[in-house]
Formats: C-alpha cells, sequence, structure tokens
C-alpha cells in the first residue's frame, strides 16, 4: 500500500530549496510540501500544503492570510493545529476546529496535529488526551485528515516505538474510520520503513529531514515504495 509524505519546512527554506524540489518531485505521487506561506504561490508545480491559516475568513487581521486565499492560488492542504503553533502562539482547541471547518468550506484538506506532551506520555495519558483534542478540535464535515505527533518527538530525534504508534493509530482507527491518518515527530530515513510497517499508518509528517533533498527523497521512495 503506497503511503503518504508530507514535508512541513517549518520557518526554513529557501527559493534554492523550492527549485531543488521542483526538479525532485515534479508530479510525484503522495506527496505534499508545506513551504512557509511566502512560497506558495510560485511554487505551482509541487503539490502544495499551507502550513497556518487564520480563523476568520477575511477582515481586519494584518499579516495574516485567510484560507480562500490559499483556494485561490490552488493550495489543496493546510496544517492546522501544529503544536507550535499551539505553544508559541497560544493557539486553541476551537480555533483549530474554526479553521479546519473553513478549509473544508473551501475544498482544503485539513491536515489537523494532534499528540502529547511528555509529562502526559509519561503518566500514560496519551488517548486520554487524544480524546480531548479530537473532541475540541474536530469539525463536523469529513474531509479532514489527522497527524498524530508527540509533543516530545517533534525536532527531538526521540519517537515513540512502532508499537506505540501502531497502538495509537488503532485507537484513532476506532474512532475514524475513514480519515487519512499520518505519523509525525522525529520521522528519517532509518525510522520511516518501520513506522509506515502498519496498515492504520498511512503517512508520515516530516520537518527536519525534509530540508535535506536526499533525506526527504529517500523517505518518499520508501512511502510508495
Ligand atoms: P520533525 O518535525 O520531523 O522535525 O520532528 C515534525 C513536525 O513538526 O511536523
Amino acid at each position: 500500500m503506497k503511503k503518504w509524505v508530507v514535508a512541513n519546512w517549518k520557518m526554513n527554506g529557501s527559493v534554492k530549496l523550492l527549485q531543488d524540489y521542483q526538479r525532485a518531485f515534479f508530479n510525484s505521487e503522495n506527496f505534499i510540501v508545506c513551504p512557509p506561506a511566502i512560497y506558495l504561490n510560485n511554487s505551482t508545480s509541487l503539490p502544495l500544503g499551507a502550513q497556518n491559516i487564520h480563523y476568520e475568513s477575511e477582515g481586519a487581521y494584518t499579516g495574516e492570510i485567510s484560507v480562500s486565499m490559499l483556494a485561490d492560488i490552488g493550495v489543496r492542504y493546510c496544517l492546522v493545529g501544529h503544536s507550535e503553533r499551539r505553544q508559541y502562539f497560544s493557539e486553541t482547541n476551537a480555533q483549530i476546529r474554526a479553521k479546519s471547518s473553513l478549509c473544508l468550506e473551501n475544498a482544503i484538506t485539513p491536515i489537523i496535529c494532534i499528540g502529547e506532551s511528555l509529562g502526559q506520555y509519561e503518566a500514560g495519558k496519551t488517548l486520554e488526551v487524544l480524546e480531548t483534542q479530537l473532541k475540541e478540535c474536530l469539525p463536523d464535515a469529513e474531509g479532514f485528515w489527522i497527524a498524530y505527533e508527540p509533543v516530545w518527538a517533534i525536532g527531538t530525534g526521540l519517537t515513540p516505538s512502532p508499537e506505540e504508534i501502531f497502538s495509537v493509530h488503532a485507537y484513532l482507527r476506532e474512532k475514524l474510520s475513514s480519515t487519512k491518518l499520518l505519523y509525525g515527530g522525529s520521522v528519517n530515513e532509518q525510522n520511516v520503513s518501520g513506522i509506515l510497517a502498519n496498515s492504520n499508518v498511512e503517512g508520515v509528517l516530516v520537518g527536519g529531514a525534509s530540508l535535506i533533498l536526499e533525506k526527504i527523497s529517500f523517505i518518499h521512495r520508501v512511502a510508495i515504495s
């Protein structure tokens, strides 16, 4: 079964990286890149996702970008509720729900990020935390994707074991039978095949490793093989 790769550059990258991606991933299947918003408009040969949008559809919000603007330039996906947005920009579950609904209304697939902190993981509260996040973040309409990203695994080089990931994904699958389920958090060339070795893990969301063309190309080859 072919899996998906979503590359999240965060606040990194350059025109040069964009050009490298255009050469490497032109017409690639099951691949989405989420560069910083400033690069979205000149990368039309790539399947694009945004990293964030505003929770209102328009108005006096200096510096922000609306969902309809993304749709206007052909963006088809958007990360919503990434833990860095929650942590550094105080994004709430209610805002994440509003953003996700707006995406779906504009034919953009929201990739909703959920995940527990280290303290919650160590206290064995992962499923409890996810349950609350799902209850409060999910829009009424279907068509969203979910990325399970343990906060403590993001950018740290640490990951849950494949078995732990599979058991979380089995829980998510039980609740969301037809939703695409991704895993994110320190995915690299070494761990990607183990993480994807379960039918409930349908793809990976990749941060750090997506900044190195050879690494993300390798991960994509594993995902679609
Ligand atoms: P990472 O980031 O791969 O650098 O851990 C993943 C993410 O934040 O989506």
